[in-house]
């Protein structure tokens, strides 16, 4: 499941841990995170559902949605897709909800600290920020519940287009650690923002290693970025159900494959994209489907993956993923205009992963418990937080970014952030002639990237965003 060649990767792996799952001994690699190594290990249940004790694996691989959670080292419910592997790790699967009693190691140190501005989330939007508010002085502290910086950004092999200013024609990869060069000495990895008060400016509690700490901050910047969406079709919660971006965590982080055989859902940009990673990782990749009657990502991408013999069926829909403990099959079907199925056109995969790249929706749970005005806007991605051209949304102090306010790409991610850290360095004063300049050309540079087709439908919904915003200040 390793992968050992690659045309664009090299893997350079780390010495030999050993760690047991469910009493067995397992060998991973250092820097592996759990799920990871258990799935290298061709282990992909990794627990059971509460009421009808449904096999359960990874989705997201970035912490986004729960179903990887374990026992390790007596310490129930964590979340294997974001916690690296250990020497001596002791690794449990959960079993219809039934968590045993708590037996890690107790620690009840709290500790305060205080930063200007508290940026939340290390992507490509939250490590612009920090850059550009640390540059004009003010002091910055990144949190992020990931081992890896960069976001999306880590995983992301292709070149990007857009923005020569944002480094376009830079890989993914390679833009995630210029960033993190830049940032890394006020970013916190593997710590979770679990709580907010503004009764005094904006206080955070954090949880890093097991314990608590206070952050006090003037400024917030949320970049928490987006979770992937699930269709609705049978046996969707199988193991082997995976979001496209866990799919790229696996190959281009880690170097496992998921498995294979794949059916991709969905032709949009993702869809095709990853197709193509996976094809580079030495994948089959036996068919795209995607429900519109036209393909939604650009065209070169779909011809690479033609290129390769991949179909892509149209007007197509997943029905079922097929098997019993993890994915063995997949069934489409045609849909007809009014997005019907058509009776009879039924078709059977063999495959052992179907891959879902349907779309993201912004993670907004912060924005909820901090009290922010939520709306929502469909050409954004769903439910998104209201915020100003500035950022700031309707909690003041409190800015957004990235994929958190509104589904983009991460150029335009990369400039909202630019343009919330701008805001704050001016509400912080620390403005100086440049801040003006360089704040005029970020908004120029982002009405850049998103006028033309492709950028209409955040265009608009941006637009309906800043009206919701004015209104309320009227
Ligand atoms: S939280 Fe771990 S797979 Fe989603």
């Amino acid at each position: 499941m390793r992968i050992t060649e690659h045309p664009l990767l090299s893997f350079q792996r780390k010495r030999v841990i050993h760690f047991t799952f469910n009493g067995g001994p397992l060998e991973a690699y250092e820097g592996e995170t759990i799920a990871a190594a258990l799935h290298a290990a061709g282990i992909k249940v990794l627990s059971r559902s509460i009421t009808y004790s449904r096999p359960r694996g990874f989705f997201c691989a970035i912490g986004k949605c729960a179903s990887c959670m374990m026992n390790v080292n007596g310490v129930p419910n964590v979340k294997t897709c974001v916690t690296l592997v250990e020497e001596g790790m002791v690794v449990e699967s959960q079993h219809k909800g039934v968590l045993k009693p708590f037996t890690g190691p107790k620690k009840s140190h709290i500790s305060h600290m205080k930063t200007q501005v508290a940026v939340i989330g290390a992507g490509p939007a939250g490590l612009n920020a920090a850059v550009t508010a640390h540059a004009y002085g003010a002091s910055v502290l990144v949190i992020d519940e990931n081992p890896h910086a960069g976001g999306q950004l880590v995983k992301q092999t292709h070149k990007f287009f857009g923005s020569s200013r944002e480094r376009a024609g830079t890989r993914g990869t390679e833009i995630a650690k210029i960033l993190y060069r830049e940032a890394e000495s006020f970013v916190m990895l593997q710590a979770a923002v679990v709580g907010h008060y503004n009764d005094r400016g904006h206080r955070l509690v954090l949880v890093k290693d097991g314990t608590l700490a206070e952050l006090e901050a003037e400024k917030v910047i949320v970049a928490t970025g987006a979770s992937e969406n699930m269709l609705l079709f049978e046996n969707n919660d199988l193991p082997g159900v995976y979001g496209a971006g866990a799919v790229q965590t696996l190959m281009n982080v880690y170097g496992i494959v998921p498995g294979n055989s794949v059916l991709m859902v969905g032709a949009g940009n993702v869809g095709l994209i990853v197709s193509y990673q996976l094809l580079q990782a030495g994948v089959k990749v036996v068919g795209v489907v995607e429900a519109l009657p036209r393909i939604g990502g650009y065209h070169v991408h779909a011809a690479k993956v033609r290129r390769c013999g991949v179909p892509i069926y149209t007007s197509t829909s997943i029905l079922k993923a097929l098997g019993e403990e993890y994915v063995t099959g997949a069934v489409t079907v045609s849909l007809d205009k009014d997005w019907n199925h058509i009776p009879g056109t039924e078709r059977k995969f063999d495959v052992d992963t179907i891959c879902l790249a349907v779309g993201l929706s912004p993670s907004i749970e912060f924005f909820c418990q901090a009290g922010c005005r939520i709306a929502h806007i469909p050409e954004l991605g769903g439910n998104t937080p209201v915020h100003s051209p500035a950022m700031e949304t309707t909690v003041k102090g409190m800015y957004a970014a990235g994929d958190a306010a509104g589904i983009g790409e991460a150029n335009t991610a990369m400039m909202e952030g630019k343009i919330a850290a701008l805001s704050c360095v001016k509400a912080l004063g620390l403005s100086t002639l440049e801040t003006e300049k360089e704040s005029k050309e970020s908004y120029e540079e982002l009405r850049l990237l998103r006028s033309g087709s492709f950028g209409e439908r955040a265009r608009q919904g941006k637009e309906r965003v800043f009206a919701i915003m004015e209104e309320l200040h009227e």
